[in-house]
């Protein structure tokens, strides 16, 4: 096959960040993608629903008017979270999700919960008005090795969380394990996970291949090859419970080449393409447009786009920077290649 035409698709897990990365990075999300889940975690975190909406203000500022793009909001699960701040977001149709970092695990994290029964009112509030929980699945604390943090997470917190609310709906994010994957297809249905392309492609060799490789440092971080294919697999089965999110994530050359370096790999700007790469080589092209394009949008009960776009066999290059103000971006695959291309 040397074209792929597919309904436009929507990444359910993407970090816009404010200010000069927003403006910066927008407009690569909105070429490729229709919607997007924007995650919270600013600094302060966007924990209600004037927030998101100024926020959803800033981003839709930032985007060209040639693409029709719509930011999907979510809001920073906190200990403090109120029955009435989820009401409220219920209500204004602006919030499609709560995201639940637990407090110390990721970037801007510090906020998070600290102990998820403080949230069992609020998730009972989301529970009842079908507000998905966005969990950044890893347990914290030095005492937990950092390759079986997510595994852990399913024991200690995920399935008594499930047990407790069987009827919320919860979006595994960026699994990167096999553990995750069993989880995650054993559950019922409302229980769900997004797949990074970083996660479907790499292993956790490719944090040292040649020396330490600071660009593919991310959280959850790479697992083993055996992991990998399973994350691969499931993103590749056409089983609807798998959907893309790209946790594109962008930080800084400076904050990633660093003696304490940022969580995030940045591959919003190739990250269809990346996809399309990835299903290709495992022969799996014909499951793409439904993992891209059509589970998510029916887990948050969205209709599924219109529009469509079309991708083509060409090997183009991927840059080895680009500039964002005064510092720069290294993206996902720097310097290398990427063997298919959106028509323009
Ligand atoms: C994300 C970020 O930088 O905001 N980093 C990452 O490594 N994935 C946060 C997150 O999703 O964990
Ligand atoms: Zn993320």
């Amino acid at each position: 096959m040397q074209t792929i035409t597919i309904i436009k698709p929507d990444d359910f897990h993407l970090h816009l960040r404010d200010g000069i990365a927003l403006s910066t990075v927008a407009n690569h999300t909105a070429a490729q993608f229709s919607r997007a889940i924007i995650m919270p975690n600013l600094n302060p975190p966007v924990v209600n629903t004037e927030m998101a909406l100024a926020y959803k203000k800033r981003i839709l500022q930032c985007v060209d008017g040639k693409y029709n793009f719509e930011p999907l909001m979510t809001l920073y699960l906190t200990d403090n979270t109120s029955v009435s701040t989820i009401k409220t977001g219920a209500e204004s149709n602006i919030i499609k999700a709560l995201k639940y970092y637990p407090s110390g695990a990721t970037t801007n994290s510090d906020q998070g919960v600290t102990d998820i029964k403080m949230t069992y009112m609020a998730l009972n509030a989301m529970m009842e008005d079908g507000l998905p929980l966005l969990v950044h699945g890893e347990v914290t604390g030095d005492d937990v090795d950092v390759f079986d943090r997510e595994a852990v997470f399913i024991d200690q917190v995920l399935i008594p969380l499930v047990k407790d609310f069987p009827e919320l709906k919860i979006v595994f994010e960026h699994i990167t394990t096999r553990a995750a994957v069993d989880f995650v297809m054993e559950s019922s249905d409302k229980i769900a996970a997004t797949i990074t392309p970083q996660h479907i492609l790499l292993n956790r060799n490719d944090l040292f291949k040649g020396g330490l490789q600071p660009h593919h440092y991310c959280l959850p971080i790479l697992k083993a090859e055996d992991d990998r294919q399973a994350v691969s697999e499931a993103a590749t089965s056409g089983n609807p419970k798998f959907f893309l999110g790209t946790d594109s994530a962008p930080h800084t050359r400076t904050m990633k080449e660093t003696s304490c370096g940022c969580a995030g790999i940045y591959s919003a700007l190739n990250a269809l393409e990346i996809y399309v790469e990835a299903f290709d080589s495992v022969g799996k092209l014909d499951k793409l447009e439904a993992f891209a394009s059509h589970y998510g949008a029916d887990y948050y009960d969205l209709p599924r786009n219109m529009e469509q776009m079309t991708l083509i066999r060409n090997e183009q290059d991927i840059p080895d920077v680009f500039p964002l103000g005064d510092d720069e971006i290294v993206p996902f695959r720097a310097g290398g290649t990427c063997s298919w291309q959106l028509k323009k």
